[in-house]
């Protein structure tokens, strides 16, 4: 099975599938990352905020390489003046524009912003022609099915953003009020596919290649976004990848080979952000990478509260060691 690959405007992609944007998570070391495992996919930026990226052009948050190409940056906000002039100041950076239309967040909807913009869908519309207006490169939206349950208007709002310039849509299958909970409803995702000529990326529980190809087929959509799926297992990229273009479907890492991808991603953070920064930043990648191993607790305990460096990776050359003793006893019965 092999989807059609993307095309949003006139950028044609050479994969169905995106990093979904995770603030907090998707910076640069982990979009480049995953870029090591997916030549191809989209990268998305986490969400950066229109109004602090105005006041500070040059953040650190805003740093990418060469390599992350094709990359979109995340624009949140609600001012369509602000989100055109943030898109000026990134757009000698970005692939593509997208803009944050579903963050459920209390401190972002509050002020207007992510999905409190479905219950404004003129001020939308209205961010995406001044983004339009201003830059020259594509733009996406990125949403959720509403804002409740009882108040769904993803069709007419996926829509109203075609018509206003939008040229891809990333879906969330859930409401604003659902937050994370409950389970993502993909067949909910085809009522826009049916409705819209430009592309979709369905998005919201991916995390294996079953489930992906589920999604597809339920939703009709023409890409994945990946989001939680790829913590601590950004081999997802390639394995899917893999699996599209020739139907196999490629063996899980091994613990040793995901423990090395968590060295690199360590190392990489800590280069980035400096030693203590680093390490204090890391904190939250142990638990996915280290998911379902033998005395896992113990180990996640004691790699959450650590700050040396090298105990880290002692800590980590144990893990290994363990994995491989036990093997080891489990081949000679
Ligand atoms: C920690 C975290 C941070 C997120 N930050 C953003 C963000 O900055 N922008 C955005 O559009 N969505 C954000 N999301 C939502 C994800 O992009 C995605 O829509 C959601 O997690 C569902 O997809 P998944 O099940 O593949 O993770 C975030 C999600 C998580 C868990």
């Amino acid at each position: 099975m092999q989807p059609n690959k993307i095309k949003i405007k006139n950028y044609q992609l050479n994969s169905n599938l995106m990093l979904a944007p995770m603030a907090g998570i998707t910076d640069t070391v982990l979009r480049s990352i995953v870029r090591s495992m997916d030549k191809d996919c989209l990268l998305v930026t986490e969400m950066l905020s229109s109004e602090a990226l105005v006041n500070n052009p040059n953040a650190k948050i805003l740093e990418s390489n060469e390599n992350e190409s094709p990359l979109a940056f995340q624009l949140s906000g609600h001012k369509p003046h602000i989100m055109a002039k943030a898109a000026k100041i990134i757009e000698n950076k970005a692939d593509f524009i997208d803009i944050n239309m579903g963050c459920p967040v209390k401190k972002v909807v509050c002020g207007g912003d992510g999905s409190a913009l479905m219950k404004t869908p003129q001020l939308a519309s209205d961010i995406v022609k001044a983004i339009k207006d201003h830059v020259n490169k594509p733009v996406t939206v990125k949403f959720r099915l509403g804002w409740t349950l009882d108040t769904k208007n993803f069709v007419e709002f996926g829509k109203l953003m075609e018509e206003s310039g939008a040229d891809a849509i990333t879906l969330h299958a859930r409401t604003r009020s659902q937050m994370y909970a409950d389970k993502a409803d993909w067949a909910e995702i085809s009522k826009l596919v049916n409705e819209v000529k430009i592309p979709i990326y369905a998005n919201g529980d991916i995390t294996n290649i079953k489930n992906a190809i589920e999604c597809l087929n339920l939703s009709k959509a023409n890409g994945l976004a990946i989001g939680r799926g790829a913590l601590g297992n950004p081999f997802l990229f390639k394995q899917l990848e893999h699996y599209f273009n020739t139907g196999e479907i490629l063996p899980e890492q091994s613990l040793k080979e995901k423990i090395e991808t968590l060295k690199e991603h360590l190392n990489c953070e800590i280069a980035h952000r400096g030693e203590e920064n680093g390490i204090k930043f890391f904190r939250k990648f142990y638990p996915y990478y280290i998911k379902g191993i033998r005395g896992g607790g113990a180990y996640r305990g004691k790699l959450v509260t650590e700050d040396n460096y090298n105990n880290i990776i002692n800590l980590l050359d144990e893990i290994i060691e363990n994995e491989q003793k036990i093997l080891h006893i489990h081949s000679a019965n």
